[in-house]
């Protein structure tokens, strides 16, 4: 008998401690702890347990705890996933969205632990939950904050670069000016004197050959210096009522345009008038048809096409050419952005200046490959019925 009184005692005090244990347990109400079986049905359930998830004890005892876990999660085979990696690692920690019984969705931090005899038997899992909703929830809009901040900071970085390339636009357009008109005098006496030089040399003279470069760089110079003048040239536009079919019309008319290359214009009728300077549009008109040609060095076909609507009358501009990379088509309007290797990469930053001096503007799509669609906008006057 006193042997079993002395036996009673620990066990007792054991009980005690497992009393304490579980009233612990039972009121902690800010974590969900329970017991599942070794299928993961739970067996035990604390205040907690009811507070995080909504279910009463007596509501969710032999259930299956996959009934926590959203549609997609127990579909994937989650919650059978988290027991095996439980009982063969003896403990397993997820993060995740759960279910509470009204169908809400909670963010949860869960651990799961392996419960082993002494024998090393499974019994079941221990099964902490945290619900961090709140946490993620501040975490989320801490990040959004951040988000916003960074879009800030790119919006305010693009602003200043679009400021220092105005200023080193303007500041490239006067110096192109100055220098272009101090060119024009000196290659146009290269050219008189090659000139002259042909006239008197006699047709055997093999120099003759050498004169030719010259007279065919002095070209390229010349094309150069029009066009840093046509860049920085900051003429106001005279804007009149102007029929774009006509511009189109003498602009294809003066186009060199080489056998390969078929050209259609599909002209709308009854095209309304735009307030435009002619003069400026059948520059820009010129550049594009110049770009299309030179994308099809193998030959393809070139369509200008006018059209309207209520508010725009357009004027398309395809090729059949090599198309623009991805990566280009923001960069095709910046002045100097060329990937031809005699090209200067001023025509399209003069077309864009051109159309915007003129109430317009301009898009592009391209097909590398395929070729490419620039298409210019004028609003129609308002002053139109
Ligand atoms: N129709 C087109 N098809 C394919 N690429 C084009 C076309 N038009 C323009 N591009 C691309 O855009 C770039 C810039 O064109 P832009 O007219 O400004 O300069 P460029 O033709 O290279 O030189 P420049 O016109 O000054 O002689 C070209 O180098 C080319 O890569
Ligand atoms: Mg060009």
């Amino acid at each position: 008998m006193a042997k079993r009184s002395r036996s009673d005692r620990p066990s007792k005090a054991l009980s005690d401690r497992g009393v304490r244990f579980r009233l612990l347990v039972d009121s902690a109400i800010d974590y969900a702890i329970f017991m599942l079986d070794t299928e993961g049905r739970v067996v035990t359930w604390n205040a907690g347990a009811e507070r995080i998830k909504g279910y009463r004890a007596e509501e969710i005892r032999g259930r299956h705890y996959s009934c926590f876990y959203p549609e997609e999660a127990r579909r994937a085979g989650t919650p059978a996933h988290l027991l095996e990696v439980a009982a063969s690692q003896g403990r397993c920690e997820d993060e995740g969205w759960r279910l509470r019984k009204d169908g809400s969705r909670f963010w949860a931090n869960v651990v799961i632990t392996a419960v082993r005899d002494g024998a090393g038997r499974l019994l079941g899992f221990s099964k902490v939950t945290r619900d961090l909703t709140e946490r993620r929830r501040a975490q989320e809009a801490l990040d959004e904050r951040a988000r916003a901040l960074e879009e800030k900071t790119r919006a305010l970085e693009a602003a200043q670069e679009a400021l220092v390339r105005r200023e080193r636009l303007a500041i490239l357009g006067q110096l192109a000016g100055g220098l272009s008109h101090e060119l024009r005098n000196p290659l146009g006496v290269v050219k008189n004197s090659a000139y002259f030089l042909r006239m008197v040399l006699p047709d055997d003279e093999p120099a003759r050959k050498h004169l030719a470069i010259i007279e065919r760089e002095v070209g390229t110079a010349n094309r150069i210096v029009t066009a840093l003048l046509d860049f920085a040239r900051v003429s106001v536009p005279t804007r009149v009522p102007s029929d774009l079919n006509t511009v189109v019309r003498a602009r294809l008319d003066r186009a060199a345009v080489p056998d390969a290359v078929t050209v259609a214009a599909t002209l709308a009728e009854d095209l309304p008038l735009v307030a435009v300077d002619p003069e400026q549009i059948g520059l820009a008109l010129g550049n594009l048809i110049l770009n299309a040609l030179q994308a099809m060095p193998g030959g393809g076909a070139l369509t200008v096409e006018t059209s309207w609507t209520a508010r725009d009358v357009l004027i398309g501009v395809a090729d059949t050419g090599v198309g623009i990379a991805p990566e280009h088509l923001d960069k095709i309007f910046e002045p100097l952005f060329t990937t031809k290797a005699r090209g200067i990469g001023l025509g399209l930053s003069v077309v864009k200046r051109l159309l915007e001096a003129n109430g317009g503007g301009i898009t592009v799509e391209s097909t590398p490959g395929q070729g490419s669609r620039f298409l210019a906008r004028f609003p129609r006057a308002s002053e139109d019925p």
